[in-house]
């Protein structure tokens, strides 16, 4: 084992830049070069690579973002055109394996690619939406949690001066693990989340009834993804390259609902790309470190095929397969917690 690659492909999540250091300085104490393939699959498709020496990531582990880039390019949408290119490519860099830090779509590339026998590939798992399957937690998703809670907490001032409800759009497409933790950990008045359908005549009715018992305020927290009338809002008709809407609208929708079946003012904020920005937590930190470290023992160790996975306070080498195409919800019990406190 000579030369690794390293990709970090799909939206960006704080500890990205934790998780390669990691895994450059794992390696290099084995003398293994890292290649950093730069904007995810797309550098693998057009061989954008830069070398990274321990000395290149020293001070990166506070970084927000990726130090590499990122793109949401799929190969898998051309692959008579792409794939070839992908195998030249990791030939020509010299490759001798892959580590892959992406959520569903890169990882699910990662896995059709090991098992078209093309690459030698790790994945490590990425998204503030904590959705994948396989592993408890992704990293970055603590950092969006503590971003959206400090939020809501910050908007009780101006929501209680104006008698206001504030409904507070979070990131999650498919599953609600950012609204629902921060907005318990905010006290929210009430949580809607994409694993059910959203109930307005009792969010309306919980709303009065808290006005009743002398509450001045509301913040009512959403995931973009959760379904009004079984539809997604979404802010644009086209998809990515992987097939998905860009979601965004559903909090100002909810908002002037509420108005209208309550009378109460409500105004709504999105909070979007807000929730990847900015230097990741402490505990990110470390989690990104010990995913990155992981992932390079794994390459080392010759465990293709394979995600790094937290599983209770353990890494784990779990199939790459038996991680993606199975988005990983919010469990009963959790949204049983969540609603005594607005149900
Ligand atoms: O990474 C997942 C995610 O954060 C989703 O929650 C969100 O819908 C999406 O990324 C936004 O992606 P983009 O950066 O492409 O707008």
């Amino acid at each position: 084992m000579k030369r690794v690659g390293l990709l970090t492909g799909g939206g960006d999540a704080p500890a990205l830049n934790a998780v390669i250091r990691g895994a450059v300085v794992r390696l290099a104490r084995d003398r293994v070069a890292t290649v950093g393939i730069l904007e995810g699959w797309r550098g693998m498709l057009e061989k954008l690579s830069r070398d990274l020496a321990a000395a290149d990531v020293a001070g990166t582990v506070g970084e927000g973002g990726t130090i590499l880039g990122s793109s949401r390019t799929n190969p898998y949408k051309n692959p008579e055109r792409d794939l070839p290119r992908i195998v030249a490519n990791y030939q020509a860099l010299g490759l001798d394996a892959l580590i892959a830090v992406g959520g569903d779509d890169t990882l699910g590339v990662a896995a059709k690619l090991h098992k078209d026998g093309a690459l030698q590939v790790v994945g490590v798992p990425k998204t503030i939406d904590n959705d994948l399957a396989g592993t408890d937690y992704t990293f970055g998703f603590f950092t969006a949690v503590e971003i959206a809670m400090r939020a809501m907490d910050d908007l009780v001032s101006t929501a209680k001066s104006h008698r206001r409800v504030l409904v507070v759009e979070c990131m999650g497409r498919h599953a609600g693990w950012i609204t629902g933790y921060a907005g318990l950990a905010a006290g929210a008045d009430y949580v809607l989340v994409p694993e059910e359908p959203i109930d307005v005549e009792g969010l309306c009715r919980s709303l009065l009834a808290r006005r009743k018992q002398g509450r001045l305020y509301n913040i009512v927290a959403v995931a973009e993804g959760a379904e009004f009338g079984e539809e997604h809002v979404t802010q644009v008709a086209e998809k990515d390259e992987f097939g998905h809407l860009r979601l965004g609208g559903i909090g100002e929708m909810l908002a002037k609902v509420i108005t209208k079946k309550t009378g109460l003012e409500s105004r709504h904020v999105v909070l979007g790309h807000l929730q990847r920005a900015g230097a990741p937590t402490a505990y990110d930190r470390v989690l990104g470190t010990r995913y990155g470290v992981f992932a390079a023992e794994m390459v080392l160790s010759g465990q293709f095929g394979k995600m790094a996975a937290l599983q209770g306070n353990e890494l784990k080498a779990v199939p790459l397969a038996e991680a993606t195409g199975e988005t990983k919800v919010l469990s009963k019990e959790f949204i049983q917690l969540m609603k005594l406190f607005y149900a």
